[in-house]
């Protein structure tokens, strides 16, 4: 079968597109895959600068949707579903994946395989950022940074149906506002100077919600953005910096600095993916909440998929396609 390989640890770029053969079923769910996601974690694990680093040679993608081919007896789901799937955190770039049965959830008829593809490991972070972490109630402001990538636009595609009054989006380019409005933002500023601009919006109040991807430098101008009782969520370090916090911060004002951390949560907290995947898929398969709009690359062209997240040129989620 046809899958990527990152070879070696230079960076995406060293992405190749090989022949490899097809893995055995064993008591896992088999996969015709049809599309897989690009997350962050692909990019920086490409140069070994992630927590999980998987042995050389190995296929990256943590998630992806397809057809299944073969499921165990007594599965939820069986040959010629329509699923997307959690790899927990690589192999899925390649065109028949084993995936164990509680990383594989049925794919609504109305979300395409693109979409599917895109879905799961940003939306169920965001689900366990909004929902289990950061105890978002309805009427409350959330504002999310890196607002036009995948977190981002999950963050905006997500926090109306879960209660928010309001989302702000907080870009770095103006074309990326553009992004963030189409997945749901009410208020788009630019990261330069977004304090103000925080502070002007809600009129002094700040937000009750920061949905954080970013880190670096704006994690203090983040905690100054916060109503009185608000939370911080902690998500990532795109930024490159981890920031530190000086805790005095979090007396005078009553908020809190919340780390989520998603795979850990769902390892210590067995059924919590499916949990999760309950909560969604009634809102997707309304058309409550819109599916992913994702760019789509071919997948001879996963190295430049990976790569325009590390660049950051992406715009949205990415995914790479494997058969039409
Ligand atoms: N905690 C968890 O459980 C969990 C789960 C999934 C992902 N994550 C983390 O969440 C973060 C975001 O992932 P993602 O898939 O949403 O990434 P993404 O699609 O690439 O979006 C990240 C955004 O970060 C912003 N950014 C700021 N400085 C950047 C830089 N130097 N390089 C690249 N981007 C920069 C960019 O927006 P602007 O250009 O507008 O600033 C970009 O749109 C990653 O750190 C990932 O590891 C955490």
């Amino acid at each position: 079968m046809r899958a990527i390989q990152i070879p070696r640890l230079d960076g995406p770029r060293a992405a190749e597109l090989v022949e490899i053969d097809e893995p055995e079923a064993g008591d896992a769910v088999l996969i015709d895959v049809h599309a897989a996601g690009v997350a962050f974690p692909d990019a920086l694990q490409t140069r070994g600068l992630y927590q999980h680093r998987p042995e050389l040679p190995y296929v990256p993608g943590a998630e992806l949707a397809g057809v299944v081919r073969s499921a165990p007896a007594g599965a939820h789901v069986v040959a010629g579903d329509r699923v997307a799937a959690l790899t927990m955190l690589t192999g899925a770039m390649a065109e028949v994946v084993a995936v164990p049965a509680d990383q594989v959830f049925k794919l609504p008829d109305t979300v395409s395989f693109e979409a599917g593809a895109g879905l799961l490991f940003n939306d169920l972070t965001v689900h366990c950022a909004l929902r289990t972490r950061g105890r978002l109630v309805a009427g409350e402001s959330v504002l999310v940074h890196g607002a036009a990538g995948g977190i981002g636009t999950s963050t905006l595609r997500l926090a109306t149906a879960w209660g928010a009054s309001r989302t702000i989006a907080v870009v770095s380019t103006a074309d990326k506002g553009d992004v963030a409005r189409a997945a749901g933002a009410t208020d788009v500023v630019l990261a330069d100077g977004f304090r103000d601009a925080v502070k002007e919006l809600t009129e002094g109040r700040g937000v009750d919600v920061v949905v954080d991807p970013v880190g670096g430098d704006r994690f203090t101008d983040s905690l100054r953005s916060l109503a009185a009782g608000g939370r911080l969520l902690v998500i990532g370090f795109t930024g490159g910096d981890i920031p530190t916090v000086k805790v005095n911060r979090l007396l005078l004002n009553n908020v809190d600095a919340v780390g989520v951390g998603w795979g850990a949560w769902a390892m210590t907290h067995p059924g919590y993916l499916g949990e999760q995947w309950a909560e969604l898929e009634p809102l997707l398969a309304s058309g409550a909440v819109t599916a992913p709009a994702p760019v789509v690359y071919p997948l001879e062209r996963a190295a430049d998929a990976i790569a325009s997240l590390e660049d950051r040129s992406a715009r949205g989620k990415v995914v790479v396609t494997l058969r039409s």
